[in-house]
């Protein structure tokens, strides 16, 4: 990871659960991490307790990746504020339980546009800014899901998250056509004990607590495909907790 330090990373969703865990681990090996999330009190208290323990610092800014200006006022800044970015974790998401034959068609357009538009304007402000600045190393990380390689349950997130597999994928293809060294990786959890089950089940404390331990798990993965040699470029990794039929 020697690399990586110094350089400046934006990781949405990225106070608690797999995003918070991999700010912790970035900052830890000496990376500038601006963490994005809606609720900005949560973000400042995480700063607080990362921050001044090590070389790396974590950037605290409020943004709903829903909302297209909110994404382009936090590139704003970092341009302004770093002149840079070489890491982008797309890590925001959410998910419903909300059927494709009786489902809230208000909260499949949530989960399409923080899972699908969300990701590919951040993606796409953060390729923009690599090249204006002559980043050609950075790397693009889309925290994906094993829904979005088969389906069962939860279909409008499974479809979200296929739309994950595509756009990593042509993502890359575009990156290669265009002679740059930018990387992208899709890395695909099983169930992971976080937050996100108990906003999906709040009833259900059984099976949260069969879940993978933290999201630290997937954020080791993080680190494992951002340090890899500058020719290896590594696309797709899924990672189930050992229990996991599905
Ligand atoms: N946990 C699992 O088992 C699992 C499995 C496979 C894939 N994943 C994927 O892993 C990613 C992280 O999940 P998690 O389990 O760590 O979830 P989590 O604990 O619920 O954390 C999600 C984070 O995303 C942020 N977020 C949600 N909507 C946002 C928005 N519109 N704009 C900015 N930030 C937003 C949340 O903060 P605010 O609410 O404050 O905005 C929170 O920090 C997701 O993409 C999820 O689909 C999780």
């Amino acid at each position: 990871m020697d690399r990586w330090s110094g350089k400046v990373a934006i990781v949405t969703g990225g106070y608690e659960g797999i995003g918070g865990a991999t700010v912790k681990k970035l900052v830890s090996h000496g990376m500038k991490v601006v963490g994005c999330a809606r609720n900005e009190e949560k973000l400042k208290q995480i700063a607080s307790e990362i921050n001044g323990k090590g070389q790396g610092e974590m950037f605290p800014f409020k943004c709903d990746v829903t909302d297209e200006s909110n994404i382009l006022e936090m590139f704003k800044f970092v341009k302004e504020k770093f002149g840079a970015v070489h890491l982008l974790v797309n890590n925001a998401g959410i998910a419903f339980d909300s059927p494709i034959s009786s489902g809230d068609s208000q909260k499949w357009k949530r989960i399409l546009d923080t899972n699908v538009l969300g990701l590919s304007i951040c993606s796409r402000e953060a390729v923009q800014l690599m090249k204006e600045t002559g980043v050609d190393d950075g790397h693009i990380v889309n925290i994906n899901s094993v829904a979005g390689h088969r389906v069962v349950d939860k279909p409008m997130y499974a479809a979200s998250k296929f739309a994950v597999t595509a756009l990593t994928e042509g993502l890359r293809k575009e990156l290669r056509s265009a002679n740059t060294h930018i990387r992208t990786t899709s890395i695909s959890p099983g169930y992971v004990k976080t937050e996100i089950f108990h906003k999906i089940y709040p009833d259900d404390t059984e099976r949260v607590e069969k879940l993978l331990k933290s999201g630290e798990d997937i954020a080791d993965a993080v680190l494992y495909a951002v340090s890899a040699p500058a020719h290896v470029d590594i696309n797709e990794i899924i990672i189930r907790p050992v229990e996991q039929a599905l």
